[in-house]
């Protein structure tokens, strides 16, 4: 039998055998907990009494149908699913505290109460009295949803046995703890096992169960980590605080694909969907100002136009500032570097800001000739036509490489009223939906055509 792991690191996951005060593989301080097997059964050795059985791979396709989903009818919120909530899972949505995770979840309630499922909602962070005045903002009265307000899960799993429900929102799972692990809720061990018990009770009983777990950036908050791995579906609601809109991505799916992701807008009546993203996040944008680049995007399976922002001021500090939002600093520095080596563009002595507007988080590398664009634009103070997007991915010998989903980009493109495109020089022919393609073999050809220089 395998060694009992016997301590665990709340930040990263690493398994440790012993207690210390830092965690060696992420450095993180005072994040090791005790780790308690999730059962201590009796200890047996050699082979187990049950028989074993396999089947043929072939076999498995036939005996599995697709399995049954119910929409919510809300189409930002069903793709995100992977077109909607299949029975008998489990889900997990992470996110920052104070982002709109018991919002969305007492919205997505409603909506699947009201096309025939029997939901039913645990708060253990607030009592039924809140839980009811927040729906009844949201105007969710009308909905039967079955609420409780509980975070022994003993009486959690009575409350399921006696409602049956087909769908229960356990929010959150930092609240909930068993009277048999000796850990305070929302430690390690005490996530682990209750969320444990509630997916093999609902997996067993056909119910599917969605848990909310609070995470930071630095996933530093003890618990939904280590839930990852027991759910088939793993969903994160992000947004930037003194922003409305949030994105519901999809970071793990066994039932649809990874990285899909949905767009809402936080009012004061709630979560709206947001069915055209593009134009939220273009609505801002003016006349064109140095610095300003629309980038053609794609998150999951559908394009997002946004835009990005560089300021370039002489720096009164000896190491100049590289500040970033919504964009990843290394990838920045990258770019700088690749600029002044292959392009003769140097940034030293100047500050560089660098912004996606909107608070859109942008992870793509087809973003590269975007950023270069605007920091170039920023550096020269000279716009670039108000009707140009610009994307493809930059390599470290300055040439330019095609991305992927081009013609869906340039369709996007094209919708919002943009007429021209700057991409790198692609092998194969796409529709351009009316877009004229500028395509640019390296940067320093991107920049004598774009800039003149
Ligand atoms: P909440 O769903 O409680 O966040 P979480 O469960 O992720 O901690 O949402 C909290 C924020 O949302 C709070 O700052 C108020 C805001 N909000 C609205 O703007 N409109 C609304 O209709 C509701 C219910 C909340
Ligand atoms: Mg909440």
């Amino acid at each position: 039998m395998a060694k009992d792991l016997s301590f665990i690191c709340t930040a990263c996951n690493a398994v440790h055998s012993k207690w210390s005060g830092q965690c060696d593989a992420c450095g993180a301080w005072n994040t090791i907990e005790e780790a308690k097997p999730l059962s201590s059964g009796p200890k047996s050795k050699g082979l187990g009494t049950k028989r074993g059985r396999a089947l043929d791979l072939t076999d498995l396709a036939t005996e599995q149908p697709e399995p049954p989903r119910t929409l919510a009818g809300v189409d930002e919120l069903d793709r995100v699913l992977g077109g909607g909530l299949v029975k008998a899972s489990a889900l997990l949505v992470g996110g920052d505290p104070g982002i709109g995770k018991s919002t969305l979840l007492l919205q997505a309630a409603a909506r699947f109460a009201r096309n025939g499922l029997k939901v039913l909602y645990v708060s253990g962070e607030e009592s039924a009295a809140q839980v009811q005045m927040r729906a009844r903002r949201l105007e969710l009265t009308e909905s039967p949803v079955r609420l409780a307000s509980e975070t022994n899960l003993r009486d959690i799993l009575t409350t399921l046995d006696a409602e049956a429900p087909d769908l229960v929102i356990i929010d959150s799972i930092q609240t909930m703890w068993l009277d048999t692990v000796e850990a305070a809720p929302g430690s390690v061990s005490q996530v682990r096992s209750a969320a444990h018990e509630l997916t093999t009770f609902a997996k067993r009983r056909g119910i599917a169960v969605v848990m909310v777990g609070h995470v930071t950036k630095e996933g530093q908050i003890a618990g939904p980590r280590v839930v990852e791995h027991m759910v088939d579906t793993v969903l994160y609601f992000e947004g930037e605080r003194g922003h409305q809109f949030r994105i519901l991505r999809a970071v793990k799916n066994r039932f649809g694909p990874a990285d899909e992701i949905g767009v809402f807008e936080m009012t004061g009546r709630g979560l709206v969907e947001v069915k055209n993203p593009s134009a939220l996040f273009l609505s801002e944008r003016g006349e064109p100002a140095p610095g300003s680049v629309v980038f053609a995007g794609i998150e999951g399976s559908r394009p997002m136009l946004c835009e990005f922002q560089a300021l370039v001021a002489p720096s009164p500090h000896s190491q100049p500032r590289r500040t970033v939002v919504g964009w990843d600093g290394g990838r920045l520095a990258m770019i700088l570097a690749v600029l002044e080596s292959r392009a003769g563009i140097p940034f030293t002595g100047l500050d560089v800001y660098l912004n996606v507007a909107g608070g859109l988080r942008v992870g793509e590398p087809a973003a590269d000739l975007a950023v270069a664009a605007a920091l170039i634009s920023a550096r020269e103070d000279a716009a670039l036509p108000k009707d140009c997007v610009v994307f493809g991915e930059i390599s470290l010998s300055g040439a330019l490489r095609p991305v992927g989903q081009t013609e869906n980009r340039l369709k996007e493109a094209a919708k919002l009223g943009f007429r021209t495109a700057v991409t790198p020089v692609r092998a194969k022919r796409v529709g351009s939906g009316g877009v004229e393609l500028r395509e640019m073999r390296d940067l320093p050809e991107f920049v004598e055509e774009v800039f003149g220089a």
